[in-house]
């Protein structure tokens, strides 16, 4: 029987030579202003290079208003289309497709930029983590956002590349909308699930109006919001079931999205995403400084992240509310099948996954189309060539000790799990890597 890893994968608008995706890793590549450079180009093409069939980009502020960091390349002006033109012909090279994924922070930032030190969302409650303030969005400011991301889509289009994603999960401003513990509106665009959908619906509609039916647009959703997982958000709502999410998955197809992408979590980071065996605090509290000061719970997070005690007890806390080691790989998997059994269109799966035999079947059993991965491709950019050759798992895999992520605030996006390498040398070339051709080649 022909390996179900390696069947083309047929959207309505996009074919991928296989079923797995390259998932969104942001990462500070580029420059300040939001223009990218060659170290992103590198960083896409390590990927290209190891066999993933598509790759969908990192989070792609629509607004400079709604970016999370600076040096995250943007689409919000017509200048930057160049740029992604050349992302996208350099990894069209290796026969993989590239989507960009539309993204706006909201309340839900890390280090904001100089332009906007408040952000904008559905709600005027700070952000619960740092306690970024923010303000409740007018409906010119919602107009404004909704033309903003379909802008932001016909740019990607004439930039050359497969398709857009909308960041619909993991705490950004679409899930303020979304998530029933966040959304306090009490206009058309809070309180039911069908108001709280309207920005999104609204978002999927103008962007086929602008750019028509016949580009690919996906959605990536938190299916469950498990929003009360950490001690100090005992008191809000768990937010959005899979049930709410089926439904919205509906409304967004019939609005016109090709596609569903499955992920957890009402924030980023959230204990179950990216699921880890280790909550890293040590390195956190050297790479955190200035999340931590930005926002309004610094002295709070200076504990959880400087204290030995303090610091260990959130370490706890953050991994009892995510999962044991042992259950990462397909986490997502039980909410991506409820979904495909109600929608008529692919379904991806982040979380985890970074087994041949494992994702073939999860494939099979029909609780996806395809998966997409992150971590472990970080671990090991060629995991898909290594599947192809015949490999189940990487000699070296990812050990999901969520090093890169608290790494990503401050240095270059790579490993850094030492136990992976031969020496901190080895460890530190491979992160290096990425600026190899140089910015300025
Ligand atoms: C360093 C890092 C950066 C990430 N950046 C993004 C992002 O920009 N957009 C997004 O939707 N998800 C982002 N994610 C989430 C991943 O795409 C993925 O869904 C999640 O890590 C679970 O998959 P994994 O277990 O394969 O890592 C990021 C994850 C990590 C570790
Ligand atoms: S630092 Fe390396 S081993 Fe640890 S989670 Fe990230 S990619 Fe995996």
């Amino acid at each position: 029987m022909a390996d179900s890893i390696f069947q083309p994968l047929a959207f309505k608008n996009l074919t991928v030579k296989n079923r797995i995706f390259r998932s969104n890793i942001a990462g500070r590549l580029d420059n300040y202003d939001g223009s990218g450079n060659q170290a992103r180009i590198n960083w896409e093409v390590k990927f290209a290079r190891g066999g993933v069939g598509a790759i969908i980009s990192s989070f792609v502020p629509v607004q400079i208003r709604g970016r999370i960091m600076p040096n995250y390349a943007t689409i919000d002006k017509d200048d930057k289309i160049p740029f992604w033109r050349k992302v996208g012909e350099e990894v069209h090279k290796f026969d993989c497709k590239y989507i960009l994924q539309l993204s706006h922070g909201g309340r839900q930032r890390d280090v904001p930029g100089i332009e906007y030190p408040m952000g904008l969302s559905s709600t005027s409650q700070a952000e619960p983590l740092h306690g970024f303030e923010c303000q409740a969005m007018t409906k010119a400011d919602i107009q404004e956002t909704v033309n903003a991301f379909a802008e932001g889509a016909r740019r990607a289009r004439e930039a050359g590349l497969d398709g857009v994603e909308l960041h619909g999960a993991n705490g950004y401003l679409i899930t303020q909308f979304l998530s029933s513990a966040i959304n306090d509106r009490k206009d058309e665009y809070g309180g039911s699930l069908e108001n709280r959908a309207r920005f999104v619906v609204e978002i999927v509609k103008a962007i086929r109006k602008k750019i028509g039916n016949d580009f690919h647009l996906q959605m990536k959703i938190s299916a469950t919001d498990h929003n009360n997982a950490l001690l100090f958000l005992k008191f809000e709502g768990v937010g959005n079931t899979v049930a709410d999410s089926i439904q919205v998955c509906k409304w967004l197809i019939d609005a016109g999205a090709d596609s569903i992408h499955v992920s957890t979590g009402s924030s980023f980071p959230h204990p179950r995403n990216p699921a880890g065996s280790d909550f890293p605090v040590d390195v956190l509290g050297s790479t955190y400084e200035q999340l931590a000061s930005s926002g309004t719970h610094t002295i709070r997070n200076f504990l959880f992240f400087r204290g030995a005690l303090t610091g260990e007890f959130f370490k706890q806390q953050w991994l009892h509310a995510g999962v044991p080691a042992d259950q990462i790989e397909g986490l997502t998997l039980p909410d991506a099948r409820q979904i495909k059994q109600a929608v008529n269109v692919p379904v991806l799966c982040t979380g985890g996954f970074q087994t041949a035999s494992v994702i073939r079947a999860a494939i099979d059993r029909g609780d996806c189309d395809g998966v997409s991965i992150a971590r472990p491709l970080v671990a090991n950019n060629d995991l898909v060539n290594q599947f192809k050759a015949g490999k189940d798992r990487a000699d070296r895999p990812c050990t999901y000790c969520n090093k890169c992520l608290v790494h990503v605030v401050e240095h270059p996006i790579g490993c850094y799990e030492e136990s992976r390498f031969a020496s901190r040398d080895e460890m530190m070339a491979q992160v290096m890597s990425v600026f190899a051709p140089p910015p300025f080649a």
